[in-house]
């Protein structure tokens, strides 16, 4: 078995899964959005000081599994590099204590393995990975060959949803929020502009900015905002924000063929987009695959289940060796 450790935002979370069957043994993951809400986003010196306290208290549950332990995988890039320490410095001292390989997971890597928890990896594959920190067009051959096709210019997908939710007075982390709010909203009542358009057209990238400033406006020019009006300004927000994610996926695979299509992170809960994705890989006659709404969102059940991979290639890495990155551009070609 390995244990596995996720801490590179605002989720401490610690899996175990079997190497003979990928079978997620056990799996905890504690959230600090309530923490976080207060200030509107992730504060990275609260969120680690939170780990400190609770990735123990998650590893205490997990202690039964110890005797039967093959290696200890970490998160040790991309993500808050304060945060990020936390889980490392607690893999490496379990490396030591219990004798055990060490293995480093890249988690964009994490988030493509969320669609394959239990189950055997599938590659090729093009995966749209939309969170909090990315907006990303993968064309993954393998684990170890990944292409960029597209990246985001400035917001991610996510972080639009969470700034335009700080907009309106919600909560943190606000996509989950939005997509309620939309969906008992009018889509049209509001025009925004879908990103990238006209000169920038042949441009493959994504670009949130815009967008969020486009609510903005909108938001001030409103005024006092009633409930209808906030519904209505998700759903037309909504609308624009997969469109725009929409139009470029469809750019990108104009003379490009797909088969296999993921779509993960944390905003690939949200249903609205998976309806569209639906539709283009029904267009494209692609199989459409999503992970489980459980593992959207960060968790260590996919560092667990690349950490299989990981284990079955042998990339061990010595305590000393492994290092915490806050970004990872070079996983890429
Ligand atoms: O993957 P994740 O848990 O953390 C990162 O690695 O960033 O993604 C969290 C992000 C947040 O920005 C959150 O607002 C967004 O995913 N999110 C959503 C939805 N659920 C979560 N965005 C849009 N619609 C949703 N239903
Ligand atoms: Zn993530």
């Amino acid at each position: 078995m390995i244990l596995s450790i996720e801490s590179s935002c605002d989720d401490s979370s610690i899996a175990i899964t079997r190497l003979k069957d990928k079978k997620l043994l056990f799996h905890k993951k504690i959230s600090q959005d309530a923490e976080h809400a207060q200030y509107g986003g992730v504060v990275p010196e609260l969120a680690a000081r939170l780990h400190a306290v609770t990735l123990p208290k998650i590893l205490e549950e997990a202690k039964s599994y110890f005797s039967q332990l093959k290696a200890i995988a970490v998160t040790n890039e991309p993500g808050l590099s304060v945060t990020l320490v936390e889980g490392v410095s607690m893999a490496k001292a379990l490396s030591v204590a219990l004798n055990l390989p060490l293995l480093g997971i890249n988690h964009l890597k994490g988030h493509i393995c969320s669609l394959f928890i239990e189950a055997e990896t599938l590659f090729p594959l093009d995966v749209l990975l939309v969170s909090g920190g990315h907006t990303q067009l993968l064309h993954v051959t393998n684990l170890d060959e990944i292409k960029l096709l597209a990246t985001t210019m400035d917001d991610s997908f996510g972080e639009s949803f969470d700034k335009v939710g700080k907009m309106l007075g919600l909560p943190y982390p606000a996509g989950a929020i939005i997509e309620s709010y939309a969906k008992k909203g009018d889509a049209k009542r509001f025009d925004f502009t879908i990103p990238l358009q006209g000169t920038s057209s042949s441009l493959l990238a994504f670009s949130y900015s815009g967008l969020k400033n486009q609510v903005r406006l909108c938001i001030e020019a409103q005024g006092n905002l009633d409930e209808q009006t906030i519904c209505d300004i998700c759903a037309s927000f909504q609308r624009v924000a997969v469109a725009h994610l929409m139009q470029k996926i469809k750019k990108a695979y104009k003379e490009r063929s797909v088969e296999h299509f993921g779509v993960v992170g944390g905003a690939s809960a949200n249903l609205y987009l998976r309806g569209e994705l639906e539709a283009f890989c029904a267009s494209k006659k692609a199989k459409l695959h999503t992970a489980k709404m459980e593992f959207c969102s960060d968790n260590a059940a996919m560092i667990g289940r690349c950490a299989v991979e990981a284990y079955q290639k042998g990339a061990f890495v010595a305590v000393a060796d492994l290092k915490v990155r806050s970004s990872s551009k070079d996983i890429f070609y």
